[in-house]
């Protein structure tokens, strides 16, 4: 067989150990293992998989980024791209596995309604993939906040400030929630749960009255700039191509500065951004991302087409397409209600 493989979106450190697994799983069983390049481009515009071979996948296990490159690929402006996807599938593979996040999925599922042998793999950052307990990337992503949060906190304490720092996340908290949560976030604002500015000045103040001499306040970049009292500028848009990239928006720097405004506080922004996303993959995210990726490969195999790997209780399972393909996973109130047991 003829098995492609792509990675589209936003790169994820763990891609390339999904990559080594699908391909190591195919050449033991004499099947030829094609890498797309550059995500959906690289089967809508001009075909351009290149045969993977064993020795391009050694050593790349701890790799971050993915091999096979990746893109933000619109597929529907100008329309027809999908078409030039499905055409492209029948021309040149026996059957595609496709590694993304809900943008690609989607993509995944159109492409799996009308026939082709398409495999979805979840891979997002944000963590917000309905229906699995893992994404490749995010545990790397949290121990990244983690890290920087536990540095933080000792210029903090040693100048007594406020310090903002801003997450990735777009439309969900996840990242921030809990790389918040492992880093000892003294407050964290995430879209699911939206808190008004005077909330948020009331709880830093109530912190300083208390004694503690400084506050660590992270801050999803996808939460909402008007609950905090901002002007909103554009519509947000899940994954990819359209609307606002969020760290554009600036919501650490605004926040920041609305603390600073109540005069008697010192403040400092860090927008944590692409570091979040970049740099070998943890121990999680490798070990995970491999077995989502060989669930991947045994459901091909199987001929089990429309499907994707998911995680739940700690096991693989397969999952339809249809089921991921549908809105985001939000952070559940129990998990922000404990995160706030430590504000
Ligand atoms: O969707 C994953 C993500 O990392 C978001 O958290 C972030 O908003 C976005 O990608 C950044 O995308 P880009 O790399 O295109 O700037």
């Amino acid at each position: 067989m003829r098995i492609g493989v792509l990675t589209a979106g936003g790169d994820a450190p763990g891609l390339n150990a999904a990559i080594r697994a699908i391909g190591e799983l195919a050449w033991r069983d004499g099947h030829e293992i094609i890498g797309v390049t550059n995500g959906w481009a690289g089967l809508a515009q001009e075909f351009t998989g290149v045969a993977l071979r064993p020795e391009q996948l050694r050593g790349v296990v701890g790799r971050g980024g993915t091999l096979l490159g990746t893109a933000r690929f619109d597929l529907d402006h100008p329309e027809g791209g999908r078409e030039q996807v499905l055409a492209a599938i029948g021309e040149h593979l026996d059957a595609l596995i496709a590694i993304g996040g809900d943008g690609t999925q989607r993509v995944s599922n159109w492409l799996a309604e009308r026939g082709a042998p398409v495999i979805g793999v979840p891979k997002t950052l944000d963590n917000d993939l309905p229906g699995t307990d893992f994404c490749i990337g995010f545990d790397s992503a949290i121990s990244f906040v983690s890290e920087s949060l536990d540095r933080l906190h000792t210029t903090a304490a040693s100048h007594h400030r406020v310090m903002v720092v801003e997450t990735m996340g777009r439309s969900t908290g996840w990242v921030a929630a809990l790389g918040g949560l492992a880093g000892g976030a003294d407050l964290i604002l995430i879209p699911e749960f939206p808190m008004a500015m005077s909330d948020v000045l009331e709880h830093i103040k109530r912190r300083r009255r208390a004694g503690l001499g400084y506050s660590i306040v992270v801050v999803a970049e996808g939460v909402n700039l008007e609950t905090l009292g901002g002007v909103e500028s554009g519509a947000l848009s899940s994954e990819g191509v359209g609307g606002v990239r969020l760290a554009s928006r600036g919501v650490g720097q605004f926040v920041a500065a609305q603390i600073e405004a109540e005069g008697d506080l010192e403040v400092r922004t860090t927008v944590l951004g692409h570091l979040q996303r970049s740099g070998s993959p943890t121990a999680y995210d490798r070990i995970w991302s491999t077995r989502v990726a060989a669930g991947a490969y045994e459901a091909l195999i199987a001929g089990k087409f429309g499907t994707i790997p998911v995680v739940r209780d700690a096991r693989v399972v397969l999952a339809s397409l249809s089921t991921v393909a549908v809105g985001q996973r939000q952070v559940p109130r129990e998990i922000y209600d404990l995160c706030a047991v430590f504000f």
